[in-house]
């Protein structure tokens, strides 16, 4: 079966690239990406490309050249659904804030209104992609609800897992460790499926590295993944305090343990915690997962990632605070970086927002600057934690769009994301506008602290004693 047209439920930062990606390497493929959303589809179809609503690099100009050609943005859920044969679900699914599995499991209300949909408006077999992260045996979940509440067509429900990261998603999608397809790999159907879905990546990906599997081991891939990224992150920040205390510098830990082939030397950089919407999402709901099991000490293992990624983001904002003199009480502090990484404009579970929330308990006057996260986002994630009113939100922090003004009269600089333009200050000039004694603490590693020594910087790197 060739696929001739593809909608895609979901116009946030996975469906958005993925489908720019596809449609600049299948043109003879039509893609629809639809939302409820009209603001997010009104941005997708902006005229200037600087307000697409995801920033990627180079995601801009494949939009530009796609965009009307073979790939649509559009609001029109259901003529969409009626017109594709595949059907890729990208629609979020964050953890839920109420009821059983509070704080723990995926809230999965988004993707059975889009099955409701489909199932609603199907007049012909579907092929149905699963793109969001979700828990494992929701393909299950799906199948029941398409096929009881559908119009007696076929569906056929197959598990893609995205494994691009935020900041380097087009290289990701475009050169692929590997592509994972789940199945029903027992039925001629589902290997139908699985192979039309094949044929769309073999446009652009080695045949050895697109992976087909059941679902089953295809949903709790992506699971396991995420969950084994993290815990290399917390692993190395845990040591990175231990370095602290012993006089160790964990870079030169984390390269002396990554040269060991068993080991590696990538995902190895201490820092102020890690963030994405991916991470701590995946890691509750596996311990979710166990724990409805009964694997308490599975559950118990993994969330101890979890907790050690709590207590380094804690960590940095106690050491900003005990080092200027224990209290930071209106004293002005400049954060530069909001983002959860470089090269994006996500700023979701970033650190960030954890280490101004401590700071701003203990009345510090936090001013921001990141370069491409805009200040509605910024107060809607500190809106969000609901830990003082809207208001008090707006006078304690400020944001400012320009790096050098936002450093002057700082009794202290932060560096809470890794971008490359914060090297190439002119720190001298910075340390010149600061209050003395100028404190700057790197969450990233990232600066070149011997050099600000010798300016005259008071300087806190983290996991170097
Ligand atoms: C992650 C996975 O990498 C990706 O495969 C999956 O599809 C989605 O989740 P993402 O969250 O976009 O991607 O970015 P990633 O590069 O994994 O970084 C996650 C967080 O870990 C960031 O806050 C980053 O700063 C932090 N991190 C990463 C570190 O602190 N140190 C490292 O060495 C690597
Ligand atoms: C280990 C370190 O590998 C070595 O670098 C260090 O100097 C001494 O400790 P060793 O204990 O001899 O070496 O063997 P290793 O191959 O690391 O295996 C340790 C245990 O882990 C074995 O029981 C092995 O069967 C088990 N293992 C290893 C697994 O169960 N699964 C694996 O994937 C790898
Ligand atoms: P991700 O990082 O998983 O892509 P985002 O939040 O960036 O997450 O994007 C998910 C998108 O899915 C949002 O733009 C949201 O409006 C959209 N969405 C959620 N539910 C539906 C639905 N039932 N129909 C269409 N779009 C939906």
């Amino acid at each position: 079966m060739k696929i001739k047209n593809i909608c895609c439920i979901g116009a946030g930062y996975v469906g958005g690239p993925t489908m720019a990606v596809i449609a600049k390497q299948c043109p003879q493929i039509i893609i629809t990406v639809v939302d409820i959303n009209p603001e997010r589809i009104n941005a997708w179809n902006d005229k200037n490309l600087e307000n697409l609503p995801v920033f990627e690099p180079s995601l801009a100009e494949i939009v530009n050249k796609t965009r009307g050609e073979n790939l649509f943005f559009s609001t029109d859920i259901e003529r969409a659904i009626d017109e594709a044969e595949m059907i890729f679900i990208s629609v979020n699914t964050p953890t839920k804030t109420y009821g059983k599995g509070k704080g723990m499991a995926a809230d999965l209300k988004y993707i059975e209104l889009c099955a409701r949909q489909i199932a609603k408006v199907a007049k012909q077999d579907k092929i149905i992609v699963e793109k969001s992260t979700l828990p494992v045996r929701t393909a299950e979940a799906l199948k029941s609800i398409l096929d009881n509440t559908g119009n007696g067509v076929n569906f056929q429900i197959l598990s893609n897992p995205e494994f691009l990261a935020e900041g380097t998603a087009v290289q990701d999608l475009l050169n692929p460790d590997r592509v994972l397809i789940g199945g029903d790999v027992g039925s001629n159907d589902g290997n139908e499926a699985i192979d039309a879905l094949v044929d769309i990546y073999a446009n652009w990906v080695p045949k050895e590295r697109i992976l087909t599997t059941k679902v089953w081991s295809s949903e709790l891939s992506k699971l396991t993944a995420n969950a084994f990224l993290a815990q290399r992150v917390s692993s190395i920040n845990s040591i990175s305090e231990l370095c602290e205390k012993t006089g160790a510098d964990v870079n030169e830990v984390a390269k002396a343990i990554g040269m060991d082939s068993r080991i590696g030397p990538k995902f190895l950089n201490a820092s102020v915690g890690f963030g994405g919407s991916c991470f701590q999402k995946d890691i509750l709901n596996l311990v979710y997962i166990a724990k409805s099991y009964g694997l308490n000490e599975v559950a118990d293992y993994w969330e101890q990632v979890i907790l050690i990624n709590e207590h380094q983001k804690n960590r940095f904002s106690n050491k900003i605070v005990s080092t200027l003199y224990n209290t930071v009480s209106g004293k002005k502090i400049t954060f530069l970086g909001w983002a959860f990484k470089k090269d994006t404009n996500d700023t979701r579970e970033s650190a960030a927002i954890k280490v101004a929330n401590n700071l701003l308990n203990e009345q510090a006057l936090i001013s921001v600057y990141d370069p491409k996260v805009t200040e509605e986002r910024i107060y809607a994630d500190l809106d969000y934690l609901n830990s003082r009113s809207e208001e008090e939100n707006r006078a304690l922090l400020k944001v400012d769009n320009n790096p050098y003004e936002v450093c002057e009269n700082a009794h202290a600089i932060a560096v809470l994301t890794e971008w490359d333009e914060f090297k190439t200050y002119n720190w001298q000039q910075i340390y010149d506008d600061m209050q003395k004694p100028a404190f700057i603490f790197d969450g990233r590693g990232i600066l070149d602290m011997e050099y600000l020594k010798t300016i005259g910087f008071e300087c806190y790197t983290i996991g170097k004693g």
